[in-house]
């Protein structure tokens, strides 16, 4: 658990990805250079369609609305009923500047509509910035133990953090593990306990196991699925993510991040309908994904030994490698390849690494060369 001492000034820890800054010489000399496999960041194209978009919006002169334009929030509305089968009223969906800004600053907002609960609950290994929200907001960060398989303990959360919790994250796929989450049980353990639950979903377009899952299969009370299109149609460049569900809890935090000035930007909202309205640049997306998968965990065990198992979703390989900063070293030095030691993402991963199957084929073969494992 984490605690912000109210009466220390507070001091930004190190940002995750720079503690791999030192490992990034050893890839100067490889030709070619380093090949970064650390951050889970697109490098493939988004569809013409949505360049074309975003130039000729001439949405750039106004202020674009917080909440969304009715447009896209009608963009959304479809893609959940195409992809989930789950109807949203567009009242029931608001815009988010990219999902990160959502993730760090939904505590506050949370505090304030209960200013008598005070914790965060969230998975035990994940998305550093769910810690980070809370601590960024003085509250209480309890991490949720994982069964090995599955997704989160909810019988082994303390009834007291129970009683304290402003909301709990749940994270299906997973980051950096790929589990898939039983999101039903999560729904039911948050209403059992009137705790919202924040579900983020940004890789559901990469779902391997069986088709993608949104909590608001199980209704929409209680419950927010925060999405990105970051990942699904590689526009982590622009930054457009959007929230769902409960229709208090989505009234409550659009109303909020309209004081703050949260608006994405009205070229990129124009974009976001025409990539929200296209499944088939995803699909091929998948595949790309998919074959890189399988094309890097053949290439780093063949190297390494080590058994790495593909992900039920995402697109990270998460394997057991012991010492995972001397592995992340050993990497860089062999073959100029960064990847990120488990710690980052919460102590128990920290005998695992996460390698982002974010680079394209030709330079995964460029990698087995250098690892001497090429056919
Ligand atoms: C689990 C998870 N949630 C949210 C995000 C934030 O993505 P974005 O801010 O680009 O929408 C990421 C990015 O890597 C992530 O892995």
């Amino acid at each position: 658990m984490t605690v912000l001492p109210s009466a220390e000034p507070f001091v930004p820890p190190p940002y995750p990805y720079e503690r791999v800054d030192r490992f990034k010489p050893l890839g100067d000399r490889f030709d070619g250079g380093l090949i970064d496999l650390s951050i889970g960041t697109p490098s493939d194209p988004p569809p013409p369609a949505v360049i074309e978009a975003l130039a000729s919006s001439g949405a750039e002169r106004g202020y674009p609305p917080s909440i969304g334009s009715l447009p896209l929030r009608e963009a959304a509305q479809r893609w959940i009923d195409r992809r989930f089968g789950v109807d949203v009223a567009p009242s029931q969906i608001a815009a988010a500047i990219g999902t990160k800004e959502f993730v760090g600053t939904l505590p506050q907002w949370m505090r304030l509509r209960a200013p008598d609960r005070d914790t965060v609950l969230y998975p035990e290994i994940s998305y550093p910035t769910y810690e980070m929200g809370a601590i960024l907001a003085g509250c209480r960060a309890v991490p949720v133990p994982m069964s090995p398989t599955g997704g989160l303990k909810l019988d082994a959360i303390d009834p007291a953090d129970a009683d304290r919790a402003l909301l709990m994250w749940v994270n299906s796929p997973g980051n950096p593990s790929g589990i898939l989450d039983d999101l039903e049980a999560a729904a039911g353990w948050g209403r059992a306990h009137a705790v919202p639950v924040f579900s983020d979903e940004c890789y559901v377009e990469f779902t391997w196991d069986g088709p993608g899952r949104t909590i608001l299969e199980h209704g929409s009370s209680g419950v927010v699925a925060v999405h990105s299109l970051s990942k699904r149609s590689n526009l982590a460049g622009t930054r457009l993510g959007f929230y769902a569900g409960d229709a208090d809890l989505v009234a409550y935090l659009s109303e909020v991040r309209k004081h703050v000035g949260m608006m994405v930007p009205g070229p990129v909202q124009a974009a976001g309908v025409v990539a929200l309205d296209d499944d088939a640049h995803v699909a091929v997306q998948r595949d790309r994904y998919r074959h890189r998968l399988e094309l890097l965990a053949d290439v780093l065990s063949r190297w390494s030994g080590v058994d790495i198992p593909l992900p039920g979703g995402g697109f990270y390989l998460w394997f057991h490698v012991g010492d995972a900063w001397e592995f992340t070293e050993r990497l860089a030095r062999e073959a100029g390849v960064l990847v990120s030691p488990g710690d980052f993402y919460g102590s128990a991963g920290s005998e695992f690494v996460r390698v982002a199957v974010v680079q394209p084929d030709e330079r995964i073969a460029e990698i087995a060369r250098r690892l001497g494992v090429g056919d």
